[in-house]
Parts: C-alpha cells; sequence; structure tokens
C-alpha cells in the first residue's frame, strides 16, 4: 500500500514510525513532514490545511490510505474532499469533527444526552457573559472561547476581575480570532486529568491505554501553559474503577450520541477526562491523536496500526482485536530556550543518532528541519519550540522514567530545555 500521512509534529512522526513496522506499507509519504520523518518517509511539500492540493497529489499519486493527524484540515473537510473523489481516508468527516471544533456543540452535546461534564453556561454577547459573572460567587470559574484556538483558548479565571477581563479577550478583542464569537462559562473541576483516545468506525468504539499530558512548561507545573512538554502511559490515576465508569457513562454514549444528531464519528475520538470525586467528567474532546500523547501511546500498540485504520474505514472494528503491551512510556520533550513565548530557531542538533539500534529509546521529531552546511552538507536543525520527544519503553513507569532520564541528555542543542518530573504527577 500507498500511505499518506498529514501533519508534521511529534504526533505524526509517532504515526509514520508505527505504519513503517506493517508489512502492508510499501511506501509511506507525509505531507509536509519534518527531518525526522524524513528518514521513513517522503516528505511531500504541501501544507496540510491545503485540502484541495493534498487530493490532487494524492489522487496523481494513486495513494490507498490517507491518515490526517492534524486537527485544521478536518475541521476544512479535507475528509468530506478526500471521499468525494473515491480515496480512501482515515478521519472524521467536518460534521463530526466539529466535536472538537465548537465547545458550544461538544458542551450542548453532552448536556443533551446525559454525558458527565462540567456545568456550564453558553453566551453569544459580552454583556450577557459578564451580568453572569457578575452574579456567580464561585472561583476558579473556566471561560472557553468556542472554536479552535490551539489549546489557548480557555481561560481559568481565579477572580471575578479577571472573568470579565477575560470575556472581553475572548469576545470584544477577539485574541483568539474568530473562534471567540461564542463562548461557554463553566464550574472548574479538580482531580487528575487523563487522556483516553480511542478508535471509532462510527458504531463501534475501542480505547486505547491512557496517557497523560504536561502542560505547564516548567517543573512542578510552574510558568505558561504550552502543547505539551511530556508525557506517560499508562496513567496510575485511571483506575479500573474510574474506567468502568467512563465505558458506562461516556465512551458508547458519544459515539451513539453522534449518530443520533447524524454526525456519525469515524477516525480517533480523544476523551480528556477530569478523574473526580463524582466519577470522570468530559473536560474536553479532541477529533484526532493527541500530540505528545500519541508518542507514549503507538510505541505500545502489537496490532497492526495499518488494520486498525482499515478497519475504522471499513465500519469492521468490532471484529478486530487490538492489542497492547503490558510495559509503560515516558516521553521527555526538548523544547527551545524561550519557548512557548519566543525563541531561536535553525540551531543544529547533536546526537540524533544516539539510540539507533535501540528499540526501547525512540527520538520523535516536532520542530526539526534541514539546513544547507557552508561545506554543502546537510545537517538537522531546530525550527519550532517543541523540537523532539525523548521516548523511553519499560516494564512499568518508574523504569521508564529513569531510562528517560538516563538518556535525554544525550541529545542536544543550544539553549535546549525540558521538564525533570515527567511521569511523576
Ligand atoms: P480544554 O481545551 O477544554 O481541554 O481546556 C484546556 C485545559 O484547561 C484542560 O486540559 C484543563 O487543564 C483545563 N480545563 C479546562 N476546563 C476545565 C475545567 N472545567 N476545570 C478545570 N480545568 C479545566
Ligand atoms: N496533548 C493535548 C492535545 O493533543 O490536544
Amino acid at each position: 500500500m500507498k500511505i499518506l500521512v498529514v501533519g508534521s509534529g511529534g504526533r505524526e512522526h509517532a504515526i509514520v514510525w508505527k505504519l513503517a513496522q506493517s508489512p502492508k506499507a510499501a511506501q509511506i509519504y507525509c505531507a509536509p513532514g519534518n527531518a525526522g520523518i524524513a528518514s521513513l518517509a517522503a516528505c511531500v511539500p504541501i501544507k496540510a490545511t491545503d485540502v484541495k492540493a493534498l487530493a490532487d497529489w494524492a489522487e496523481e499519486n494513486k495513494i490507498d490510505l490517507t491518515v490526517i493527524g492534524m486537527d485544521d484540515p478536518l475541521m476544512l473537510g479535507i475528509v468530506d474532499e478526500f471521499e468525494s473523489r473515491g480515496l480512501r481516508v482515515f478521519g472524521p468527516r467536518a460534521n463530526a469533527a466539529i466535536i472538537e471544533g465548537s465547545k458550544v456543540f461538544s458542551k450542548n452535546l453532552m448536556k443533551k444526552y446525559g454525558i458527565p461534564t462540567a456545568a456550564y453556561e453558553e453566551f453569544t454577547s459580552p454583556d450577557e457573559a459578564k451580568a453572569y459573572i457578575q452574579a456567580n460567587k464561585t472561583y476558579p470559574l473556566v471561560l472557553k472561547a468556542d472554536g479552535l484556538a490551539l489549546g489557548k483558548g480557555v481561560l481559568i479565571c481565579e477572580n471575578q476581575q479577571d472573568a470579565l477581563d477575560g470575556v472581553d479577550e475572548i469576545m470584544v478583542d477577539k485574541k483568539f480570532g474568530q473562534a471567540g464569537s461564542k463562548m461557554v462559562i463553566e464550574e472548574f473541576l479538580r482531580g487528575q486529568e487523563v487522556s483516553v483516545l480511542s478508535f471509532c468506525d462510527g458504531k463501534t468504539v475501542k480505547t486505547m491505554v491512557s496517557a497523560q499530558d504536561h502542560k505547564r512548561a516548567f517543573d512542578g507545573d510552574q510558568g505558561l501553559n504550552t502543547g505539551g512538554m511530556g508525557t506517560f502511559s499508562p496513567s496510575q490515576y485511571y483506575t479500573k474503577d474510574y474506567e468502568e465508569k467512563a465505558i458506562a457513562q461516556i465512551f458508547q454514549k458519544t459515539v451513539d450520541a453522534m449518530n443520533q444528531e447524524g454526525r456519525t464519528f469515524k477516525g480517533v475520538l480523544y476523551f480528556g477526562l477530569m478523574l473526580t470525586e463524582n466519577g470522570p467528567k468530559v473536560l474536553e474532546y479532541n477529533a484526532r491523536f493527541g500530540d505528545p500523547e500519541t508518542q507514549v501511546i503507538l510505541p505500545r500498540l502489537k496490532t497492526d496500526l495499518v488494520d486498525i485504520f482499515e478497519a475504522c474505514i471499513d465500519g469492521t472494528l468490532d471484529q478486530l482485536e487490538i492489542e497492547w503491551e503490558d510495559n509503560a512510556a515516558v516521553c521527555v520533550v526538548l523544547a527551545s530556550g524561550g519557548y512557548p513565548v519566543s525563541y531561536q530557531k535553525g540551531y543544529p542538533i547533536e546526537g540524533l543518532n544516539a539510540f539507533e539500534g535501540q528499540d526501547d529509546l525512540m527520538i520523535f521529531h516536532a520542530g526539526t528541519a534541514f539546513e544547507n552546511t557552508a561545506d554543502g552538507k546537510q545537517q538537522i536543525v531546530t525550527s519550532g519550540g517543541r523540537v523532539l520527544g525523548i521516548v523511553a519503553l519499560a516494564k512499568d513507569l518508574p523504569a521508564a522514567i529513569e531510562k528517560a532520564y538516563q538518556n535525554v541528555d544525550k541529545v542536544t542543542f543550544k539553549d535546549a530545555f525540558y521538564r525533570h518530573d515527567i511521569g511523576r504527577k
């Protein structure tokens, strides 16, 4: 098979890496890809959001299967475009990707179908939102812009003034663009946050192993929110009891609700759960693999990923047994100094071959590029805020943490930094 993966981050590197293990994958392409992905796939210089150009290219190159990694193209209807041309594609159509693309949609869906989530109100006018805040007595309060905002459209407000200012940021100053034409104000939930991703064929849902993300930039959850500074899998907080409740109250119920709404969901449905005193509650849905969760989940998958994608497209997921290793994985992200605010790019990276021949240590590239040196050679340089994910696999979480930190310093670039407490939530 000729397989195309759409995206360019650590998540897409992990997807390409796993697909490359399949005997069915004869040739893998990635658009646009990055310098690490280029060692496993032919990179195609088309932007992930250039839906029409990607479909044209897939048609011309007779691609057998396309996998969408990123959220933006899903919302832009890339799956609809590919399907309309008879191309096989893994991911939800735009009318189902809205479960991630609109907080108002997902909150209303959960309310209508009785899926546990934080209590909330929806607003289309800043004055009404402010009137609600003026009457509110309990803090923190959570403000969310309706649309996609690169994970930044959520404000946790500690007091009334912060909340009033937050409404201005989202709805008046439009700091998150059109994502802020509507908003949700919701109850603050306490607990551990766990990511449970699932494969979905429109009817059947099969969850993957659990993972947890560290979102803040620095050790001890200090500093600003980032795209994710590291992950681990499994989460020790996601106990059998929480899992049973989530199975009964959340997973299948969501898939059935989407069908009821005429928005059949196929692809990866990502449940962002808060494990509260009163059971698991949905914080958010994503319509795709998580980044950097994927980097610790896919290395634990035994089943051929091509078979899973095909079963999801064909609606035969109920007939496929998905198997996981009984082990643990940790991903430590190496970021550029200054991330997530401002940082330099273009620094050469040393040590990228440090783990060659070892199958318990991986480097997934997130923000890297090729650059020509003065003597006409090519080198790999930093090209983003999150640059690399160093992933260690071991029999359990403590062993995986130890292995990751014993090896992370073998890969370096100028001003690199990472968190020292990944996996120690
Ligand atoms: P979301 O994009 O909705 O997942 O929100 C981003 C992050 O904000 C989440 O991963 C949580 O850490 C936090 N968050 C969102 N909603 C709530 C809530 N109701 N209570 C507490 N934390 C929240
Ligand atoms: N790691 C969070 C996300 O992918 O949305």
